[in-house]
């Protein structure tokens, strides 16, 4: 999960050219001014402090939170569509589904790879390459199981080593070429993947707070997809979001609600000590837009327009196949 791959070529130009950091971070100002104003509240130290602070070690077997307290939710698959259209937009700058792509972002997290941004440093690609390779056991990249179950075995503490890449050299190409392979099934098993294990459980903590227009679940999808449910990052994820937002009062609107939910996760964006989050708060600001004409926009049946990043989302788009990647 979490890819930053617009955001970190953003700041690759901007690095390379004269521009002040300040420019860098588009919706980081007036009211979201970097600044103890919006920041204090968070306490994030400097980046390796706040590192070694979310050192969590899992107990239960699981990095994640457990959702059993939340109530069943369910999407329409319109608004399934849409809302990772509205996401791989965000996450890889246009509409076409990002299934082959592979890069190591950096960002301590190994390879970041697909539709929502896989990593191999974090379990998720694990997981998605061992039930691929339980229903195509020759698939190419069963061969770098081995090197990534290793990986999950290391202290979460030691992000640099669970971030390390050199044992997977071929990887990127295995993966494109699956996810280009139209008969491997290995793009439908991505979406199939994340419809399960992000964007239910994304729509799960919306109706937790009573959240269950369209618009509302892909702002929570879209939240869950960068900043993850896992409580040993907890620095950054939905539920720090929620708790620092506090909860949905009784007579209060979806809108009103959305609102204050995106303007908190837009500081947390903006105030993250590194330069890779604060870039990211465009997709905070384009959601806020869309909520404050909330009427219009909310069941995602419009063409849904992404100022920052100058895409309509239409609902309409080829999203089988990773056009941009595949010949
Ligand atoms: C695992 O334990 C952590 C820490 O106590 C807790 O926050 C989390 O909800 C638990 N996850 C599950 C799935 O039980």
């Amino acid at each position: 999960m979490k890819l930053f791959l617009v955001a970190s070529l953003a700041i690759l130009v901007l690095a390379s050219s004269s521009y002040q950091s300040e420019d860098t971070y588009k919706a980081c100002h007036n009211n979201f001014e970097i600044g103890p104003n919006i920041c204090a509240k968070f306490n994030f130290i400097s980046s390796e402090e706040a590192v070694k602070k979310g050192c969590v070690t899992p107990t239960n077997g699981t990095t994640f939170y457990d959702l059993s307290d939340l109530p069943q939710a369910h999407i329409q698959p319109n608004t399934a569509t849409m809302a990772s259209l509205i996401t791989n937009v965000f996450e890889d700058g246009d509409v076409h589904f990002a299934f082959a792509s592979c890069n190591d972002i950096r960002d301590m997290r190994g390879f970041t790879s697909g539709y929502a941004g896989f990593t191999t440093g974090t379990g998720d690609s694990e997981s998605l390459i061992e039930s691929f390779t339980s229903f195509r056991p020759n698939n190419k990249l069963a061969p770098f199981l081995s090197n990534i179950h290793e990986i999950s075995q290391l202290p979460h503490c030691d992000r640099r080593s669970r971030g390390g890449t050199s044992k997977l050299k071929g990887y990127c190409e295995a993966w494109r070429q699956e996810a280009c392979d139209k008969n491997s099934g290995f793009s439908q098993l991505q979406k199939d993947w994340v419809f399960k294990n992000y964007m239910i459980p994304s729509a799960r903590y919306a109706a937790q707070s009573g959240i269950y227009s369209p618009l509302g679940q892909a702002i929570f999808y879209d939240v869950i997809i960068q900043h993850g449910f896992q409580y040993v990052e907890p620095d950054i994820n939905i539920v720090r979001v929620l708790t620092l937002t506090g909860p949905r009062a009784p007579e209060e609107t979806e809108q009103s609600f959305l609102k204050r939910f995106l303007t908190t996760r837009r500081e947390l964006q903006c105030c993250y000590p590194d330069n890779v989050w604060p870039a990211s708060a465009t997709r905070s600001e384009d959601f806020l837009s869309l909520v404050e004409n909330f009427e219009y926009n909310k069941n995602l049946d419009v063409p849904i327009k992404l100022n920052n990043f100058e895409r309509t989302v239409t609902g309409h788009e080829d999203f089988n196949k990773d056009i941009k990647r595949c010949i």
